[in-house]
């Protein structure tokens, strides 16, 4: 009996899927398919598939040409399923040519012309409506969004708005963007979403005109100061039918997702404390320490600490209490927040002018998880308990600067496809936006 195996996403099956099978299975007797994971794609950057992997089966199954269908979740995989299932045959299509003779060592390697003229990209491109961005702001976190967004199929970067006109026209010229404006409106008309990347304090405005103009909205971070215009937001989204999305890209990296799964799955006991940390030495001279009235290390960076603390123990804290050291300026150059829940606490970290070991653990009562800086960009984290031989380390993927997870679940979230509201919810942000409110207010009267 003759094996032949072949490998694919097979997202939005199509005709030249169905071709490729065909093929493959009159190469042999018996055609094994292996249909790669979501966690496979995103690690090798295979962002936006839009069906789920048991669909995907499905549809592979329904072709009626594969007797066993596999799973493929790692690079390398392909070596040892030659091996374990006597593979004679390995297929694959043409365009990945040269790719994979480091299989011939294991079996023989055919690569099949591709059905000209379909893909599983161009249908994509067919069902949902590129989505034509704009950018709020052009300081250096935009730049980041447009390189990041390249990495991300079925959205393009139109353009960019500043109320300074040269700033926008030179932003525009660096980034190779066609369209620059100093208009709000006029901005407004000519893209379907917008990325807000200005100062924190202009989010609010710019995220309202948005929504009233029916336009997609992705914010950063934080995306609003006040609990109020942050519940206003999403009611407004909500009436006008559009996406509302915060920018916290560690909320939508595939590591942080999986640490807080693992660390609620009872692995590590009950959890008693969360504790974050980040630190980023920054010059007087930064929009961070300009900002008299919104600047400072708790509004710049609290919301990746806080994140993991209302992730994992929950939106219902009892109390918050605000240690800092304040700068010359007035602004904080160091917070510690230190959050008391029923059944456990957190501590949050964040510093413009003092530096620490910026790492996040999750304390249990049968163990720890510990992930060391830049853990706001998860590539492994470690499970630790009391007997050291049984700790266990845990990896996974972290490209770039991180900004395509977000970017591709936005993209998802416009066109309807893939639920990731969860990795950040309403209910979170608008949390988030109470905490900033808590500390400016109580910030302010503590330095009058
Ligand atoms: N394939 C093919 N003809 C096509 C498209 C795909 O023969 N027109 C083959 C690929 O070469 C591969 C298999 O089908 O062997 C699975 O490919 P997959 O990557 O899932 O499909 P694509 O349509 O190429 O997906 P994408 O556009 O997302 O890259």
């Amino acid at each position: 009996m003759k094996t032949v195996i072949t490998y694919g996403t097979f997202d939005l099956f199509h005709e030249g899927h169905y071709n490729i099978l065909k093929r493959a299975k009159a190469l042999g007797d018996y055609l094994i398919v292996g249909v790669t994971t979501e966690n496979y794609d995103a690690s090798r950057g295979k962002l936006n598939v839009v069906e789920p992997l048991m669909d995907r089966i499905e549809h592979v199954k329904g072709s009626g040409f594969a007797d066993k269908v596999i799973i493929e979740d790692y690079v390398g995989q392909k070596i040892e399923d030659i091996q374990k299932y006597h593979v004679d045959t390995f297929v694959i299509g043409s365009d990945w040519l040269g790719k994979f003779d480091y299989l011939k060592e294991y079996c023989d390697v055919v690569y099949l012309e591709r059905t000209k003229g379909v893909s599983s990209t161009l249908k994509r491109a067919e069902e949902f409506q590129i989505i034509r961005m704009g950018i709020v702001g052009s300081g250096r976190i935009a730049g980041r969004f447009i390189a990041e967004a390249r990495y991300v199929s079925g959205i393009h970067v139109e353009g960019v708005y500043n109320p300074h006109s040269e700033s926008a026209r030179e932003f525009a010229k660096v980034h190779e963007l066609d369209m620059y404006e100093d208009d709000y409106d006029a901005f407004l008309k000519k893209v379907n979403a917008v990325y807000i990347a200005s100062p924190h304090e202009t989010h609010y405005e710019y995220a309202k005109k948005a929504l009233e103009y029916k336009k997609n909205v992705l914010v950063e971070k934080p995306m609003v100061l006040r609990k109020e215009e942050a519940e206003e937001l999403f009611r407004l989204a909500e009436d006008n039918g559009c996406i509302l999305m915060e920018a916290i890209k560690t909320a939508y990296a595939p590591g942080f997702m999986r640490l807080v799964n693992m660390a609620k799955s009872g692995l590590i006991g009950e959890i008693k404390d969360v504790e974050a940390c980040f630190t980023k030495l920054t010059g007087d001279n930064t929009r961070e320490f300009m900002d008299k009235e919104y600047g400072g290390s708790f509004t710049e960076l609290a919301s990746y600490t806080v994140l993991p603390i209302i992730k994992i123990l929950g939106c219902n804290y009892r109390n918050i209490v605000f240690n800092y050291y304040n700068v010359h300026n007035g602004l904080d150059g160091y917070t510690k927040a230190i959050f008391d829940y029923a059944e456990a606490t957190g501590t949050s970290k964040t510093g413009l002018k003092v530096k620490s070991e910026g790492q996040l653990i999750i304390s249990g009562t049968r163990g720890y998880i510990r992930v060391a800086a830049p853990w706001w960009k998860p590539t492994e984290f470690e499970i630790c308990y009391e007997d050291i031989s049984q700790n266990e380390k845990v990896y996974a993927p972290f490209k770039g600067d991180g900004l395509r997870y977000e970017i591709s679940d936005f993209v998802s979230q416009v066109n309807g496809y893939g639920g990731d509201v969860f990795k950040l919810t309403q209910e979170e942000s608008v949390t988030i936006a109470g905490i900033m409110e808590r500390f400016l207010m109580e910030h302010r009267k503590r330095i009058k």
